[in-house]
């Protein structure tokens, strides 16, 4: 058997989170500048249903069975083999590296998921369909997320921007016309699962307030919606500023964050808000094609840890 290897983007949540776990539209895009990897290669000599597996960036070099069922990894294993009903696999090593920071709101979890599923699959001769990948990656998100809306397995499954409401059909969002998107890292990683257990609570403490905010971020993922398709992309610009603001009445915006978007919209951007869980990780800023440098540079000025630029087609 030859080595295999998978690899996963990362993404952007353009327009929606927090909300959409309850229910509202959202927009994710995937970024293909960041990935995580898994590779697969035969071990004929260990013995059948040996697993190892190692992934340097977190230190890890273990046999799958010395390690807890939680770990997302060997969770991403074992529900490939469950779900392809192999209870012994012929001995192999895998490898998972990954670019996307982790905890930063990229969908680092989802994406080395998705590479182990895909590669594991891919080894034992059934790779399995993206229905059934994204599903999987979303059973193993539930463990380090508590109630992920399934948006990040989603996108990085299919690697299409998509227009995404939990438990509805997935639709892709053709883009008329592509635009240019500068992601920066404010360096501090935040768990996903700690923003939205908080929301929750706030939520469930008072949840009137919280409704009206979840309603008028949904409808901005609705403009943004029609606003990507007819190609009028400097619209989108406003729609981002409303939806950072509406972020930071969740309190899931930081310091960090708030002085990079002011720094983007400062250096020319159309318009710039925080992505994924938030109090950390990225931001995003929508640029006018010939500033997307500008706006690198000066986010790398204003403390950013690390940026790069991504177009959206
Ligand atoms: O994984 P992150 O940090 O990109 O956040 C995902 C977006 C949230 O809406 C905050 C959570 C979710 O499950 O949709």
């Amino acid at each position: 058997m030859p080595a295999i290897s998978s690899t996963a983007p990362g993404k952007v949540i353009l327009f929606g989170e927090h909300a959409v776990v309850y229910g509202q539209p959202a927009i994710a895009i995937p970024v293909t500048e960041v990935a995580a990897k898994a590779i697969i290669t035969p071990d004929p000599a260990a013995a059948a249903g040996s697993i190892h597996i190692t992934a340097p960036q977190i230190n890890l070099d273990a046999n799958f069975t010395d390690l807890p069922s939680i770990d997302p990894l060997v969770a991403a294993i074992r529900a490939t083999l469950d779900v392809l009903g192999i209870a012994k696999p012929p001995a192999f090593r895998l490898r998972v590296t990954s670019t996307i920071p982790v905890a930063g709101g990229l969908g680092s979890g989802a994406a080395v998921s998705v590479a182990i599923i895909r590669s594991v699959s891919a080894f034992l001769g059934h790779p399995l369909p993206d229905v059934q990948v994204s599903a999987l990656a979303f059973d193993v998100e539930k463990l380090h997320h508590g109630t992920p809306s399934g948006i990040d397995n989603t996108v990085i499954t299919y690697g299409k921007a998509v227009y995404y409401i939990k438990d509805k059909r997935i639709e892709m969002i053709p883009i008329a016309k592509s635009f240019n998107l500068v992601v920066a890292d404010t360096g501090i990683s935040t768990p996903t699962k700690e923003t939205v257990a908080d929301v929750r609570r706030h939520w469930e403490s008072d949840p009137e307030p919280y409704n009206k905010i979840f309603e008028s971020i949904g409808k901005l993922a609705i403009a943004a919606r029609a606003a990507i398709e007819q190609g009028n992309n400097e619209n989108l610009g406003p729609l981002m500023n409303e939806n950072h603001e509406l972020l930071q009445k969740l309190d899931v915006s930081s310091p960090d964050l708030d002085k990079l978007v002011l720094a983007a919209r400062e250096a020319g951007g159309w318009g710039a808000k925080l992505s994924g869980g938030g109090r950390g990780g990225n931001m995003i800023a929508l640029a006018p094609r010939d500033r997307a440098d500008e706006i690198k540079t000066a986010l790398e000025f204003a403390g950013a840890k690390s940026a790069f630029i991504t177009v959206v087609k």
